[in-house]
């Protein structure tokens, strides 16, 4: 047994209490069908992350609108018709011991949805996909911020556990925060504070769609990557604002992104001797990125708001640098992605004394595959990843 260690020890976020501090991140799945509801093979791939013993699992990204879709086969929870698709994969999950929070999301102009007219606050072109949007008029905000509200309601009739806003990663909340996409002059434009007041309001109408005991979280993009975007300090103030309306922790991430590997970033800590034993030969010629490589802004959050429960993803691959980070008081869960994708049952593992590094190496080849074939690990077995050639190269 790893007694003792930081991320075995129980942990609360708002109202609920977490039998470890090991989170299962978003991770969108692609699995529903083409209108965004819930299948059987979605429901077992919940109750295997359930049964995989996650203190918290937090869903993919749901899209509130159906113009907020971002990819093909997403799920969504725009209409109450998804209510009882919802519930029944809660259930589930609840079955099997585990905890969920829905994450409620719009993609804004980082949508890939073929025929999608996608809007945002300006029309800037999708610093990834350049695709050009619809710039958004102030009834349209509110619409949208209603339908956050509505989403977050639907998801407590679906028996959901809280409730994580994406407002990271270069999504509709992201393009409001950052000066880079948003070059509005009203009141949603402009100051940090203007930048950020979306997200605040999105907040507010999810709080009293779901009342004031609901853990309610968010990710939040804290910067952007480049020169002349969102800055720390910019978010810190915003962050600061939802504090005390009651935001129940923080999950720091990139803002507005050039490119998804800014924050899914490959080879995490994987020597060459690891890469060989997995194929990953790519590796040889790409440099391993840094373990725990949002830890700077988990810090910064802890400076600004030392009572405000940090969830620190990106990079967590060693269950040293998951005690260490935590250990350390940077941050309080350590939330895992990619790693999840390979090992569903991670947490069980570890809390039978499993050490060292995950099995992920960071290759990426599931979010290669995200909106064409359901979310797995193409590396795991010889097949799967002689099945991934086919599909890359054969489709
Ligand atoms: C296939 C794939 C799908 C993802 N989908 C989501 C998502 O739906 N929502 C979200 O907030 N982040 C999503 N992410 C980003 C992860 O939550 C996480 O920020 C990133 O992968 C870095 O963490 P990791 O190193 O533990 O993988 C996705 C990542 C991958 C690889």
């Amino acid at each position: 047994m790893t007694d003792g260690a930081p991320m075995l020890r129980p942990g609360r976020i708002g109202t609920v209490e977490l039998g470890n501090r090991m989170v299962r991140a978003a991770t969108s799945e692609t699995m529903a069908t083409e209108d965004g509801t819930i299948t059987p093979a979605l429901v077992d791939f919940y109750r295997r992350l359930a049964k995989g013993g996650a203190g918290l699992i937090i869903t993919g990204h749901i899209y509130v609108e159906r113009r907020g879709q971002y990819a093909p086969f997403q799920t969504g929870i725009e209409s109450d018709a998804k209510v009882p698709g919802w519930r029944g994969l809660v259930e589930a999950v609840h079955a099997d011991g585990g905890t969920i929070f829905a994450e409620l999301a719009h993609a804004g102009s980082q949508s890939v949805v073929p025929g999608n007219t996608p809007c945002a606050p300006s029309i800037v072109p999708n610093a990834i996909f350049a695709t050009r949007p619809e710039e958004l008029t102030p009834d349209g905000i509110d619409a949208v911020i209603d339908a956050f509200g509505q989403a977050a309601r639907r998801a407590v009739e679906a028996g959901f556990d809280g409730i994580h806003i994406h407002g990271g990663n270069g999504y509709l909340i992201s393009q409001f925060m950052s000066p880079l996409a948003n070059t509005r002059t009203d009141k949603w434009g402009g100051s940090a504070e203007n930048r950020g007041r979306f997200l605040v309001e999105v907040y507010r109408a999810i709080r009293a769609a779901v009342g004031p005991d609901f853990p309610v979280t968010a990710r939040i993009g804290m910067a952007d990557p480049g020169a002349g975007g969102l800055t720390v300090a910019d978010s810190l103030e915003t962050v600061r604002l939802l504090q005390p309306e009651g935001l129940n922790a923080v999950e720091p991430v990139y803002c507005i992104m050039n490119s998804y590997l800014d924050n899914i970033r490959p080879y995490v800590g994987v020597g060459a001797g690891r890469a060989l034993r997995d194929w990953a030969v790519e590796r040889l010629w790409k440099p391993p990125s840094t373990e725990a490589y949002y830890r700077p802004f988990a810090k910064n959050i802890k400076q600004a708001c030392p009572d405000l429960p940090v969830i620190l993803v990106g990079g967590i691959r060693t269950t040293q640098i998951m005690s260490e980070v935590i250990g350390s008081g940077d941050a309080d869960f350590v939330a895992m992605a990619r790693p999840f994708v390979r090992e569903p049952d991670l947490p069980k593992k570890i809390i039978a004394g499993r050490k060292g590094m995950v099995d992920c190496v960071s290759c990426n080849l599931c979010l290669e595959h995200e909106g064409q074939d359901g979310l797995k690990c193409w590396r795991k077995t010889t097949g799967d990843l002689v099945e991934h050639l086919r599909l890359r190269y054969l489709r």
